[in-house]
């Protein structure tokens, strides 16, 4: 079966981040299951003023690749951080008709359960497919340890489900755009 190849895309650049740990997490997985993955890092691309076109151009180009996309972003006051809201901002037409898995960062319990569904709308207007499973990440803060491994194993479980659903979609949608699926 052909490779995919689905980036990861951490959603925020803040110092002492959290997320991090999650979004190198997910990164992990996809790679033990022989996808093509970059894990992106706004920090690689954020600029005090706006995107700079050739800025932005190594984002572009992987994004134009990528046959699908997750996520991994942390909750600010209930929404999504900017430094993510400027990546997808960025591009457009090289999200168009690719599936994307959102997944939620929290310190507290709700592991980013409102910024998921606000980052799926904004999926959708950039023409997206959000899938409906999602892995929250609540209590972020003692979920790994000082080598970054996750503490709690029902994560791997929960990855894979979504896994599942992602590699489904993508592989659907790759064969829509390539023209296997005929109008
Ligand atoms: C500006 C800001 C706003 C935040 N707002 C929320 C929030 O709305 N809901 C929440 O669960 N956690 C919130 N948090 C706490 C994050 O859950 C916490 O920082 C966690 O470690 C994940 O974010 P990080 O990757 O920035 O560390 C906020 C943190 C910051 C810095």
């Amino acid at each position: 079966m052909e490779r995919l190849n689905i980036p990861v895309l951490l959603g925020t650049a803040r110092e002492g981040r959290a997320s991090e740990g999650p979004a190198k997490y997910i990164h992990r997985l996809l790679l033990e299951k022989d996808v093509e993955s970059a894990l992106i890092d706004p920090r690689d691309y954020h600029e005090k003023k706006t995107f700079e076109k050739e800025r932005v151009q190594p984002w572009a180009d992987i994004m134009k690749r990528a046959d699908g996309l997750v996520i991994v972003t942390p909750e600010y006051n209930h929404g999504y951080p900017g430094p993510l809201k400027e990546m997808l901002d960025a591009l457009y037409e090289e999200f168009a008709r690719k599936p994307v898995a959102v997944c939620g960062v929290s310190a507290g319990m709700l592991g980013g359960a409102r910024v998921v569904e606000q980052v799926k709308l904004v999926a959708i207007e950039l023409h997206m497919c959000p899938i409906r499973e999602s892995v929250y990440f609540s209590d972020v803060r003692n979920l790994f340890n000082e080598k970054g491994d996750i503490t709690d194993p029902g994560f791997d479980a929960r990855c894979a489900q979504m896994f599942e659903e992602l590699f489904w979609f993508t592989r659907a949608l790759k064969a829509g755009r390539e023209g296997v699926v005929r109008e």
